[in-house]
């Protein structure tokens, strides 16, 4: 992601509906073109989309200083972009940070903006580290076969990743064997962006269907399962793609650990527990049809969450670049320490 000043401010993007087959960029100078991108998953991934937000920002000052908006009109269309999806908190979270700078000008603006993506990748890098060392803690015993759900990695992030920060973490210290990619439907952003991120790293992984998850699990092929977060509730619980509470339920039958990571960005204090957290629901088209092939009769009625809470009491550990929360043990987010 990347900010474009002339000839006319942008937000520069690669769209991740193209991949893997094309690699294809994006320039969005307006906020018509950064909602549409948000809503069709141009551009995705909870601290990607925290990114967006807040450089959306400097796009929605730029256009109103060419349209000649007032701030009434300046704000309204601030509010499309941080309500265009609803359940990663980080895209709200990055408009409320850079906002109160509104009166500063745009480049106050930008300036924060680019300080969210700093941040971003340091948090990253930190996350990744304490995550590898406290997995390594508790399964000292051999090289890693994890499992991961979703794409959780540079293209969902500013850089490196979170849950998949940690994945490279482990085969940079050569403590990884392998990695199980679950395909994640309905949109498959496990096959289409997490398997392109590993093999472009030359990252050994398995590509499966998401209902080879559950047996992998309990057959013994999977030492532990590494997730991202959209939300995290103060209490652990955490709001993640749709699939991702059936894995903590075969991490605690088989004895495994379900780790989740994610950037501080992602924990949402203000909200109590899961229940609290606005699941977004998405169109029949993404379930019913494939390619724009027919996959269901006509006239099939559809249930289309995009996202799962998975219960704290399911989850071993949150990391965070903050340290470690064992929800398990202690459902309390701010009960985070540094890993031993
Ligand atoms: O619908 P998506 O693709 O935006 O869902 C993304 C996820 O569920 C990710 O796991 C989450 O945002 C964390 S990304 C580091």
């Amino acid at each position: 992601m990347e900010w474009l000043e002339r000839p006319v401010p942008a937000v520069r993007l690669i769209d991740q509906t193209r991949l893997p087959v094309d690699e294809v960029y994006l320039e969005a100078t307006d906020v018509d073109a950064l909602v549409d991108a948000i809503a069709r998953l141009a551009v995705r991934g909870a601290p990607a989309l925290g990114a967006v937000g807040a450089l959306g920002v400097a796009v929605a000052m730029a256009q109103g200083e060419r349209d000649g908006w007032d701030d009434a009109r300046l704000r309204h269309e601030i509010a499309r972009l941080r309500d265009a999806r609803p359940t990663a908190v980080n895209l709200a979270w990055a408009v409320d940070r850079v906002l109160p700078l509104l009166p500063d000008g745009r480049s106050a603006v930008l300036a924060e903006a680019l300080r969210v993506l700093d941040e971003d990748e340091a948090a990253n890098h930190s996350l990744s580290e304490q995550g590898a060392d406290w997995l390594l803690a508790r399964c000292p015993e051999r090289p890693l076969r994890v499992l991961t759900h979703c794409n959780t990695g540079t293209l969902a992030t500013t850089a490196w990743g979170t849950a998949l920060g940690i994945v490279r973490e482990l085969h940079a210290r050569g403590r990884l064997e392998l990695v199980h990619v679950d395909e994640t439907r309905p949109l498959l952003q496990g096959s289409r962006l997490t398997a392109w991120e590993l093999a472009a790293d030359g990252i050994d992984h398995v590509v499966q269907v998401d209902s080879a998850a559950a047996g992998a699990i309990l057959r013994g092929l999977v030492d532990a399962v590494l997730i991202g977060a959209d939300r995290i509730a103060a209490n652990g619980d955490t709001a993640n793609k749709v699939g991702s509470v059936g894995l903590a339920l075969a991490c605690a039958d088989a004895g495994i650990p379900f780790v989740v990571a994610a950037p501080w960005s992602t924990v949402d204090l203000a909200t109590t527990d899961g229940t609290g957290i606005a699941i977004e629901e998405r169109g029949a088209e993404e379930v019913v049809a494939f390619g724009g092939v027919p996959t269901a009769p006509a006239g099939s009625r559809v249930f289309n969450p995009a996202f799962d809470v998975t219960p704290a009491r399911l989850i071993d550990a949150v990391v965070t670049e903050r340290g470690v929360a064992e929800p398990k043990i202690r459902p309390d987010m701010s009960a985070v320490h540094q890993p031993l």
